[in-house]
C-alpha cells in the first residue's frame, strides 16, 4: 500500500531540509542556501548545495542528490518507506493507520526471532551439552569475555534442536524458513546449522541480522555457513563487528576475511577491526566503511586468495574514497594466527608498516620475476610503465618513478620519458572513446557520476525534455507530437520520461517527492541533477524547441541506422563535426 501524497507532503514540509542536513553535517550559508562536504563522497572543498527554495540537496562532485526523504536514504542507509517513517517521528506526525507498515512489522518480527536463536545457541553453549563448542573455542584460544562480548553460541549435532525450541515458543515453520535458520528439503524443514560454533551478525544498530556458523568436524563440505539473504539479512550491506568498530577511536579500518580474525584481533585489543561476510567486498561495504573512516588497512590472508583479493579491494576502497593500506604478513597465514603467535605488539608493528596500495601493487609486479635477469626485469619495466602512467598525481607519480628506478638500476629520468609517454597515448584513447560515445551514446547509464558539462547534446537534450514536463506538465501534448520513447537512447532518460508522462496522465503532480517510491535513492541524485541544470536557464519555449531538433536530427540523420553499421567514412565525418563542436 503506497502512502498517500498528502502524508508524503506533510512530512517533508515538517522537516525543513536545511535543518534536517545540519544535524549530520556542519553546513555553510551561501545567500539564502547553504553549502557543505558532501557526506557521500571524500572532498576537501564544500561541492553539496543545498536550496531552501526547491527544498532538495545536490551534490555537483558525485551527483547525490534529492529531497529531505532521498537524503535520510542515503544517509541513514534506510528503504524509501523507512525514511519517511524515520522523517514523520522526527516531526511527531503519527503514522496513517494502515497495513503498509506489514514489511516493518515482518522485519521487527525477525529480528526477534534471531535474538530468540542467538540467546538459546548461547544458552547451549554454556551448558552440558555445550562441552564440544567450550573445547572448541578454548581451543582457539578466545576467553570468557570474548565469548560474551560476540555473543557466541554452539548448536549440537542434531536436526532439529532449534526448530523445536522455536516452535514450542510460539514461531511458526514458515517464520523460520524465512528467517533462514530452517533449510527445506522436499517437504520437510530442519535446522540449517547443525555441530556448529555460532557467530551472531549484528548491525550497527544492535540488531542480530543473521549468523554465520564454523563447523566443528574437520571435513565437513562447507567450513562456514552463513544465513541466506533474509528481509533484514543483506550481506552486501554488511560488516561483522561494524556495531564495535564504529565506535573505535582509531582512524582507520582494519579490514579482514574472517569472523575468526576480527575476533582475535579484538581481543588483542583492535577495536577497529570488521570482515565481509563470507563474499568479496562490494562497493555498499566500502562506501559504509567511508561512513567511519578515511583510510582501511587490508589484512587478507596471506596466501594467493587473499592476495588476488586484496587488489580489488584496493580498487573498490578507491573508488570509495577511502585511501587503502596492505599489511604484509609472513610467518602466519592470518590475523588470527599471527596474533596469537606474536602478540599485540607484533601485529601493530605490522600495522605501522603497512604500506600504500601503489607500492604494493608495484611489488606485486615482481612476484615471480627473476630480477636479476634482463629478461625479468625488462617485463617488470613494462608492467610498472602501464601502472605508473595511472598515477595522476604528479608528486606521486614521480615518488613512484624514483622507486622503481632504484629497484631495477635505472635512471628515473628514463622511466619517467615511458611513464609520460604511455600517458599520452592513454589521453588520446580516451579523447577518441569520448568522441565514439558522443556519436553512440551508450545505452546504459555509465557507472559512475557524469557532470553535466560533460553529457552529449543528445542526453542534454533528454534531460532537458524531461525537465520541461516536469515544469510545465500542459507541454506534454506538443512534446509528444514530435518525439516519442524511442528517441530517449539512454535507459535511464527513457524510463523516466515514461515515468513522467504517466504521471502528467494521471493528474498527479510530477515533482521530486512524487517520484521517491519509484525511483531508487541514486537514481533520485540523477533527477535531482537534471532539474537543477536547467533550472538555471530559464524555461523558454526555443530551448524546449532545440532540444527536440537534437532528438529529431539525431533520428533523421543516421536515417534509422545504427551509429555502428555506419561506414567508415561517415563515422570520421561524423567524429569531425562533433569535434568541432566541442572544441576539442
Ligand atoms: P578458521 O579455520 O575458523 O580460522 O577460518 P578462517 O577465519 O581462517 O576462515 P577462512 O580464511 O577459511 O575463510 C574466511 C571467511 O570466509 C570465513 O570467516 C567465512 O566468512 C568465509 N568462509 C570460509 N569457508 C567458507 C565456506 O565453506 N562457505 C562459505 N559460505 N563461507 C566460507
Ligand atoms: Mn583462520
Amino acid at each position: 500500500m503506497p502512502l498517500p501524497n498528502e502524508f508524503i507532503e506533510q512530512v517533508r514540509d515538517a522537516n525543513e531540509i536545511t535543518s534536517v542536513i545540519s544535524s549530520y553535517i556542519s553546513l555553510k550559508r551561501a545567500g539564502r542556501d547553504s553549502v557543505c562536504l558532501c557526506p557521500f563522497h571524500s572532498e576537501k572543498t564544500p561541492s553539496c548545495h543545498i536550496y531552501t527554495d526547491t527544498q532538495s540537496f545536490y551534490c555537483f562532485g558525485c551527483g547525490a542528490g534529492g529531497d529531505v526523504i532521498n537524503f535520510i536514504r542515503l544517509i541513514e542507509h534506510l528503504d524509501y518507506l523507512e525514511s519517511v517513517k524515520f522523517l514523520a517521528q522526527r516531526a511527531n506526525i503519527p503514522m496513517p493507520e494502515d497495513s503498509f507498515d506489514k514489511r516493518a512489522e515482518a522485519k521487527q518480527r525477525m529480528l526477534e526471532i534471531n535474538r530468540r536463536a542467538a540467546r538459546f545457541f548461547r544458552d547451549i553453549l554454556i551448558s552440558e551439552k555445550g562441552l564440544p563448542g567450550r573445547r572448541y573455542l578454548q581451543q582457539r584460544q578466545l576467553s570468557g569475555n570474548t565469548i560474551r562480548k560476540y555473543g557466541l553460541g554452539y548448536v549440537p549435532d542434531s536436526w532439529d534442536t532449534l526448530k523445536k525450541y522455536m516452535l514450542s515458543e510460539g514461531y511458526t515453520e514458515q517464520e523460520l524458513l524465512d528467517a533462514a535458520l530452517l533449510a527445506k528439503k522436499d517437504s520437510h524443514s530442519y535446522d540449517k546449522f547443525r555441530n556448529r560454533v555460532m557467530f551472531p551478525i549484528i548491525d550497527r544498530r544492535g540488531n542480530i541480522i543473521g549468523f554465520g556458523g564454523r563447523t566443528l568436524e574437520p571435513d565437513a563440505p562447507a567450513k562456514y555457513l552463513n544465513s541466506d539473504e533474509t528481509l533484514v539479512f543483506h550481506k552486501r550491506n554488511s560488516l561483522f563487528s561494524l556495531n564495535f568498530a564504529k565506535n573505535t577511536k582509531e582512524k582507520y579500518l582494519i579490514l579482514c576475511e574472517g569472523y575468526m580474525d576480527v575476533i582475535s584481533l579484538n581481543q588483542a585489543g583492535f577495536d577497529n577491526a570488521v570482515a565481509t561476510l563470507g563474499t568479496a567486498i562490494t562497493p555498499e561495504q566500502a562506501r559504509l566503511m567511508r561512513q567511519y573512516c578515511e583510510e582501511v588497512v587490508i589484512s587478507y590472508d596471506s596466501d594467493g586468495a587473499g592476495q588476488k583479493a586484496t587488489m580489488k579491494a584496493i580498487n573498490l576502497l578507491g573508488e570509495a574514497g577511502i585511501e587503502a593500506r596492505v599489511l604484509q604478513m609472513s610467518g602466519a597465514k592470518d590475523p588470527d594466527e599471527y596474533v596469537k603467535k606474536y602478540g599485540a605488539d607484533g601485529f601493530r608493528l605490522l600495522l605501522e608498516k603497512s604500506g600504500g596500495a601503489i607500492s604494493f601493487e608495484l611489488k606485486k609486479l615482481a612476484v615471480g620475476l627473476d630480477m636479476d635477469a634482463p629478461e625479468g626485469k625488462s617485463s617488470y619495466l613494462k608492467k610498472a610503465v602501464n601502472l605508473l602512467a595511472a598515477i595522476n598525481n604528479k608528486i606521486d607519480r614521480m615518488v613512484y618513478i624514483n622507486d622503481t628506478a632504484k629497484l631495477c638500476g635505472l635512471s628515473a629520468g628514463e622511466i619517467e620519458k615511458a611513464v609520460e609517454e604511455k600517458r599520452k597515448i592513454l589521453a588520446y584513447t580516451a579523447r577518441k572513446n569520448e568522441a565514439k560515445e558522443l556519436i553512440n551514446p551508450p545505452k546504459k547509464p555509465r557507472d559512475g557520476f557524469v557532470p553535466s558539462s560533460q553529457l552529449s547534446p543528445q542526453e542534454k537534450a533528454q534531460r532537458g525534455i524531461i525537465a520541461f514536463m516536469m515544469h510545465s506538465p500542459d507541454l506534454l501534448p506538443k512534446i509528444e507530437k514530435r518525439i516519442t520513447e524511442n528517441d530517449f537512447s539512454n535507459e535511464f532518460c527513457q524510463k523516466l520520461y515514461q515515468g513522467t508522462a504517466r504521471r502528467i496522465k494521471n493528474g498527479i503532480s510530477v515533482d521530486l517527492s512524487s517520484l521517491g517510491d519509484e525511483f531508487s535513492a541514486q537514481e533520485m541524485g540523477k533527477i535531482t541533477g537534471i532539474i537543477n541544470e536547467n533550472n538555471l536557464l530559464p524555461y523558454q519555449k526555443e530551448r524546449l524547441e532545440e532540444y527536440i531538433r537534437v532528438l529529431e536530427n539525431h533520428r533523421d540523420r543516421y536515417g534509422g541506422k545504427k551509429p555502428s553499421e555506419l561506414s567508415e567514412e561517415e563515422m570520421l565525418k561524423e567524429m569531425e563535426l562533433i569535434r568541432k563542436k566541442i572544441g576539442g
